[in-house]
């Protein structure tokens, strides 16, 4: 199944068919560093990078990961100016995080913008536990999903969300609007892992 999503994106990052990739950092991200010390993050589904690159420049430690090639070296180009201790990419599938033993189990911030809504509902378990395992104590979760509609296989609705990631840790707050990209609703949310 992760094959037929894999090869999916692929052929949309090929074909430049990529309407999420705005180059802009999302407001909610901007206004959560402010306040937060510099630590170690981690970008599920990082794409071309854009929000890696304003980690770094807040002075964040930061891996990504996406299954794209394309995403890699796209994100790649965009982070060079940063010193190569600063950040990692990784060509990996997000539910597969325990194959990689590179990653730390002790992320401060862990990111997750329109990637973990597309995933095999099968997989979906082992992804919650594996984001709840490599936080730190007291870290955090900001997940940007839309919700189900009729024409797609993408999204989830709040309360799955609830019952999947809620169970390990704690939500803190969901904000609901229009993703425009799309023309569906789709939510923020902020998770903690309990100190
Ligand atoms: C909608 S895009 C968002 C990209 C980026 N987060 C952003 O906001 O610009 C979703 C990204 O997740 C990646 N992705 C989807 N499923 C994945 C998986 N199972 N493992 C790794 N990457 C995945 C896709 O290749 C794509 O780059």
């Amino acid at each position: 199944m992760t094959d037929d999503r894999q090869a999916s994106f692929s052929l949309r990052y090929a074909s430049g068919d990529m309407p999420w990739d705005s180059g802009i950092t999302p407001p909610e991200i901007v206004e959560l560093l402010a306040d937060l010390p510099a630590g170690w993050a981690l970008d599920l589904g990082c794409g071309a990078g854009t929000v890696m690159r304003h980690l770094l420049r807040r002075g964040w430690r930061a891996d990504g990961l996406d299954f794209v090639q394309r995403a890699i070296d796209m994100a790649d180009a965009k982070l060079r100016e940063f010193s190569p201790e600063s950040y990692r990419l990784f060509r990996h599938d997000v539910t597969r995080l325990d194959d990689l033993p590179l990653l730390r189990s002790d992320y401060n911030l862990i990111i997750d913008i329109g990637c973990g809504h597309s995933l095999d509902p099968a997989d979906v378990g082992r992804y919650a536990d594996s984001i709840a395992s490599r936080l730190n104590a007291g870290g955090l979760f900001m997940l940007y999903a839309s919700h189900p509609r009729p024409d797609s296989t993408v999204g989830w609705a709040p309360r799955q969300v609830a019952q999947t990631l809620g169970r390990q840790l704690d939500l803190l707050w969901e904000q609901r609007g229009d993703d425009l990209s799309i023309g569906a609703p789709a939510s923020w949310y902020k998770l903690r892992k309990p100190a």
